[in-house]
Parts: C-alpha cells; structure tokens; sequence
C-alpha cells in the first residue's frame, strides 16, 4: 500500500466494474430521452444558501451532512447533496419557463453527503435524477414512477416495490404537522432525543426514526389521509389508479414522509426486497420554484441511487473480457501488428496488445489471467505466410487464418 489512502466514505470505482455502471447510466438515459427529457449539467459547486431554501433548514441533510467551507472570497459553498435545488435554481435563472410550458430535464453525476458510511451508503456517491416542471396533472407524477419502473425492469432488478403516500398541499401538510406535533408532545417522554428535538423543529420526521421504543409509540398515529382536502385525495386516488392499472408493483406507505422539507402531495421510493435501503426516492414538489424566487410552477421528479443498482446487479456474474488479447512477437510483428490494429479498430473490435518482450507461453498465461476469450498471435512465421493466429482460450484450439479474413472471422469468433 503507498502512503495515500482515501477518505473515509470515498471509493475508486475499479475498470471492471464500469462496464456495469454504463450500462446503467446509458438505460436510465434512454428511457428518459425516449419520454423526452433533456441532459442538464449543473455545476457541483454552489451556494450554501441554496441547498438551506431548497432542502430545507432543519433538515439532516443541511444541518449535519454537507460538505461546506468558505472560498477565497469567503463566500459560503457546498458539494452538492442532491440535484433537485441546482436544477431548480438553473430552471429560474435561465428563464426556462419562458420558453417551454413543461420543461423536461435529467441529469446524472456526482453527489456529496457527510453521512455515516455503512453498506450502500457513501459520502461521495452517484444519482441519475429527472425532474419535470410545469405539471400539476397526476400524470406527470405517474410518468416519473413509469420511468423509473420500466428502467429498474429493463435492467432486470427483481423485487422491487414503490413506496408511494401523499403529504398533501401546503395547507393539509401544515394542519396534518400541526397535528403531529400536539400528538407528540404528549408521548414525548417515550421518544428517544433525536425525536426530542424533531418534535419541535420537524415533527414529521420521527417518521423516520429506526429507535424502537419510537417505531413502538407512534404505532397508532393518524395518517395523513384524515387530513388531506378534496382535491389532495383525488390526485392521490388518480395515481393510485395509474399504478394499478399499469402494473406498477407499490403499497401505500403512510409514514413516508421523505428527508427533504420541499415535498408536498406525491412522495415515492423504491425498495428492493431483502434490502433495508431506498434505491431511489422523488416526489412532487409545488412550491419550490416559487419559494426559490420563480413563478408559481408545479413539478416533479425522481432521483435514483446509482452506486445501490450497480451493487444490486453486481451480484450478478461477471462477464468475460471481449477485447482480443494481441500477442506480438518481434519487432517486425509490432510494426505489422499496428496495421492490423488499425483495421480492427475501425472496424469496432476492442483489442488490447502488450508491446513488452515476453515468450508466448507467458502472453497466453496473462490473457488467461485476465479472462481473455480470444487471443490473435502474430509473429516472424506468421507475416511471411501472410496470415494471423487466432486462439480460442476456452478451448484451446488455435486456427491459421489469412490475414484480409481477420475481421470477418473475429466477428464469427466472437458472437
Ligand atoms: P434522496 O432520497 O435523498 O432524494 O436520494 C435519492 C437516492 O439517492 C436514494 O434513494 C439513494 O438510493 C441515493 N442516496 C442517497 N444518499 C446516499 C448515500 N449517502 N450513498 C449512496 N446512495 C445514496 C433526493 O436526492 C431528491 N433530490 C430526489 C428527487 C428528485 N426528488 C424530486 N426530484
């Protein structure tokens, strides 16, 4: 090991695993494009102050998880925790409302969240996230979970489920929090601390406590649906419907309530069966354009763990390395073997080649080693008969073949 290591709740993530994780990006990508959303880059740098108004003040994420500090200019920045507030304020500061009445957006990189680090869970990790302005409909809401499904199922994720409840408008939500916290001060004495305090500054959120004796005392609490207005139930009833009627695998969870403060009727995650983490979480989110300074636009979206699906399908075996293992041997094969490279290049044949001196015997044991399928053996004998050697390294079996058929019998090697 040298002398550096990496910061606690960081990971590389390894050549081995890439192909795993494009193959993820490129699926969520496709999905949502095909539903016409568009890439958006927001930078990963931004304003404290944005992730306070958007996330909310009193909530985990801004009160202990945020990687902050102070910039030459001493000014307050954050790494950013989530994408939904960036996308937000890029929505009003480009004026987006101007040009589309619904506006489509997706993006997928990094994020940063000082948390406690355990399975699954890292202080640098990776979301693909969309989020749709301009739509009060239910469909839209019904739109971002179909996306989500069909992706997850494309990518053959099993058993999963959609945890969906609603936390009502600005005005259900008040009344139903208000509720909350009477109710709680009453058990207070049977609350751990952490709760002590939410119940004063965020009293949904013992919702989400894992203590016990917590989970234990709010057994019997009223749910939100007492307290949600016509028009909340309808939306939530319509949805309820939409799932059903495609197909959609969810239960009503009425203690979800999300850990971020600028949801209001829709909230949805998903879970995968034996796994006690959320591989993706979204919901509506009506106010925040306007609270964040824009008009009064609706939206909604979604944003999925990346580093949780990977893992999910990394249990699944590994695939053998498809490049073509390029054994040259000589100076003459090198200078040939560069040609030959070339049309199998141009051709979109991944090869790989070692330029080093070694015998043959030790070029075959380091394309064994890293699980090569085919190997293509050039040396002084072969450029004089004018043709390459192909061996296949499951079976062992080596054929001479002229060197203008190279392409064509890769490709009938390689199917
Ligand atoms: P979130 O639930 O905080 O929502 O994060 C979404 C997903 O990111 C989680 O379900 C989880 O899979 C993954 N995730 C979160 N924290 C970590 C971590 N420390 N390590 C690994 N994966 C993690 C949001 O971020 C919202 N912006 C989603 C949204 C978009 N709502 C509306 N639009």
């Amino acid at each position: 090991m040298g002398i550096f290591t990496k910061l606690r709740g960081m990971r590389d993530i390894l050549p081995e695993e890439i192909d795993i994780w494009k193959k993820v990006e490129q699926t969520f990508i496709e999905i949502s494009e095909l539903f016409d959303f568009r890439e958006i880059r927001v930078p990963i740098l931004e304003s404290k102050y944005l992730f306070e108004k958007g996330i909310g003040r009193d909530t985990d994420i801004v009160t202990k998880e945020m990687y902050e500090f102070k910039d030459k200019k001493g000014r307050d920045v954050v790494l950013r925790p989530e994408g939904t507030a960036s996308v937000v304020r890029a929505y009003i500061e480009n004026k987006i409302y101007e040009k589309r009445k619904i506006a489509r957006f997706y993006y997928l990189g990094p994020m940063f969240r000082y948390d406690r680090p355990q399975k699954g869970r890292y202080r640098q990790f990776y979301q693909f996230g969309i989020e749709c302005f301009g739509g009060k409909s239910f469909y839209f809401d019904g739109e971002a979970i179909q996306i989500l499904n069909i992706t997850l199922e494309k990518l053959s994720i099993g058993n999963f489920v959609f945890l969906v409840n609603s936390l009502g408008c600005k005005n259900c939500k008040f009344k139903y929090t208000e509720y909350i916290k009477g109710y709680l001060k009453k058990i207070v004495d049977k609350l751990c601390n952490d709760c002590k305090l939410r119940v004063k500054v965020n009293p949904l959120r013992v919702f989400d406590c894992k203590n016990y004796s917590c989970h234990q005392s709010i057994e019997n609490i009223p749910s939100i649906f007492d307290f949600l207005c016509d028009e909340c139930k309808e939306h939530f009833d319509l949805l309820a419907n939409f799932l059903k009627k495609n197909n959609i695998n969810f239960k009503i969870e009425h203690k979800l309530v999300r850990g971020l403060d600028y949801y209001t009727k829709t909230v949805f995650e998903v879970f995968c069966k034996n796994q006690d983490i959320a591989i993706a979480g979204g919901g509506r989110y009506d106010y925040l354009v306007k609270e964040m300074g824009g008009p009064d636009i609706p939206a909604v979206g979604f944003a999925v763990g990346l580093d949780r699906v990977v893992a999910l399908l990394n249990q699944e075996k590994r695939q053998k390395d498809e490049s073509i293992y390029f054994i040259l041997l000589g100076e003459q094969a090198k200078i040939k073997g560069f040609d030959i490279m070339r049309e199998l290049i141009e051709n979109k044949i991944k090869v790989e080649a070692d330029y080093e001196e070694r015998s043959i015997s030790e070029h075959l044991r380091i394309a064994n080693k890293y699980g090569k399928k085919l190997c293509l053996i050039l040396g002084e004998n072969e450029i004089k008969k004018g043709v390459v050697v192909i061996k296949n390294m499951e079976t062992g079996i080596q054929e001479e073949i002229k060197e203008k058929e190279i392409v064509k019998k890769l490709r009938e090697r390689l199917k």
